[in-house]
């Protein structure tokens, strides 16, 4: 098959769908690897280093025209609208629940696109989402330090352990991937940590997890309202459900904060957990809000593009090689997690949740592919 890989056009992304080494994997199981002119750059991968395993440097409309698969990172954007066609594979971050456009023209263009979120492990987990959480809950943490620095409009505390010096509490919300990430490094720089959740046995994975100064709290209005009093930093990373129209902490609960402290919204939900939270972007990455400096940047893992490359690369990959090697109706008729990810195909709308969502009609992936 003909692998092809676009350079990322979305604002501030600079991450590519594979590195070299996967390129070389490509091309050792008998593929073409076309990549886009200076699609690695932005993860510090040049033009040269795809060569030296075998890809071939292409144009954007060479790319998509030749290629049997478009692997890539982010959902498809109007620009490339023009390249989808009858039969194109897309594998990547498509979100079409949130994006009615980009949906019709994929369902017009009748392409086949497998989505990388809606992949799933066979126990609840979402593989591809989890690395790039994981780097949100470190980076939100890194957000935090750097926010509540004078030099960027806090407090001026350093949230570390410094002898002599009260020891600041950073209160992370949620204890799945991201934010494990964040009480992972959060702890290691010697602060107090609260990590709150509901789910009591992923608190208690955490236990098994992190070091003794992350305190495990059942997330109640009684114990937020405490951490929210005594807290430098809040760090949300739960996920709130899109249909709940009440809120984690409300616009008034920033009163009860110190003065100075920093919410770092790694979910970044608008209307979501946090009353107060709007997306920002790396470009402007906050906003104050009752005296309370709010950071809220939807792509962080872009910031650490070459890790994240190489973190996103691992686990799409052999679901890459897979449909390269089997073809993607076998792929995704022998694979039920790859399945998951079927959203598009020939026509049809194979996920559920954006038939929902944006009240389109929806065929199963099993009928697409006459599974009985
Ligand atoms: N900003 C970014 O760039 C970025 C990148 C990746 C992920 N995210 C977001 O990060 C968030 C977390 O992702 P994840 O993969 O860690 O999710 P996850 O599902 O693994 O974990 C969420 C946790 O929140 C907990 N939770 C739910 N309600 C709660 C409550 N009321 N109080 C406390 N905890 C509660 C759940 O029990 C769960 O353990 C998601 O919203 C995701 O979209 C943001």
């Amino acid at each position: 098959m003909i692998i092809g890989i676009p350079k990322e056009i979305k604002n501030n992304e600079y991450r590519v769908a594979t590195t070299p080494d996967g390129v070389n994997q490509f091309v050792k199981s008998g593929h073409r690897v076309l990549i886009e002119k200076n699609a690695g750059v932005g993860s510090g991968y040049s033009d040269e280093d795809y060569i030296k395993v075998g890809a071939i440097i292409s144009t954007a409309e060479e790319v998509y025209k030749s290629s049997d698969i478009i692997y890539k990172v982010k959902e498809i954007l109007p620009p490339e609208y023009k390249y989808m066609r009858e039969d194109l594979i897309i594998f990547t971050y498509l979100h079409s629940n949130a994006n009615r456009e980009m949906t019709e023209v994929l369902l017009k263009e009748k392409v086949i696109g497998i989505s990388y979120e809606d992949i799933e492990d066979g126990k609840g987990g979402f593989p591809l989402l989890k690395p790039m959480s994981e780097l949100a809950g470190k980076g939100g943490f890194i957000a935090a330090l750097n926010y509540a620095q004078s030099i960027n409009g806090g407090s001026g505390i350093l949230l570390a352990r410094v002898h002599g010096v009260k020891t600041p509490l950073v209160t992370i919300i949620g204890a799945g991937a991201a934010g494990i990430g964040a009480a992972e490094l959060a702890s290691s720089f010697g602060n107090k940590v609260s990590l709150l959740d509901i789910d009591l046995n992923r608190l208690e994975e955490a236990k098994y997890k992190l070091p003794p100064n992350v305190e495990l709290l059942y997330s109640d209005r009684g114990n937020l309202e405490k951490c929210l009093r005594e807290s430098d930093a809040i760090i949300n990373c739960l996920l709130w459900p899109k249909t709940r129209k009440d809120h984690l902490i409300y616009a008034d609960d920033l009163k009860l904060m110190k003065k100075g402290a920093v919410i770092s919204d790694v979910s970044c939900d608008e209307g979501g957990a946090i009353e107060t939270c709007k997306a920002t972007s790396h470009d402007n990455p906050i906003y104050k809000h009752t005296g309370i400096v709010h950071y809220a940047v939807d792509n962080i893992p872009s910031a650490f593009s070459r890790t994240a490359t190489t973190s996103l690369s691992n686990v799409t990959l052999p679901f890459a090689l897979s449909i390269a090697a089997n073809g993607v109706d076998n792929a995704l008729i022998n694979n039920d997690s790859l399945r998951k990810g079927l959203s598009f195909y020939k026509g049809n709308l194979t996920l559920k949740e954006t038939s929902i969502k944006l009240d389109l009609p929806y065929t199963s992936p099993e009928e697409v592919l006459n599974i009985v």
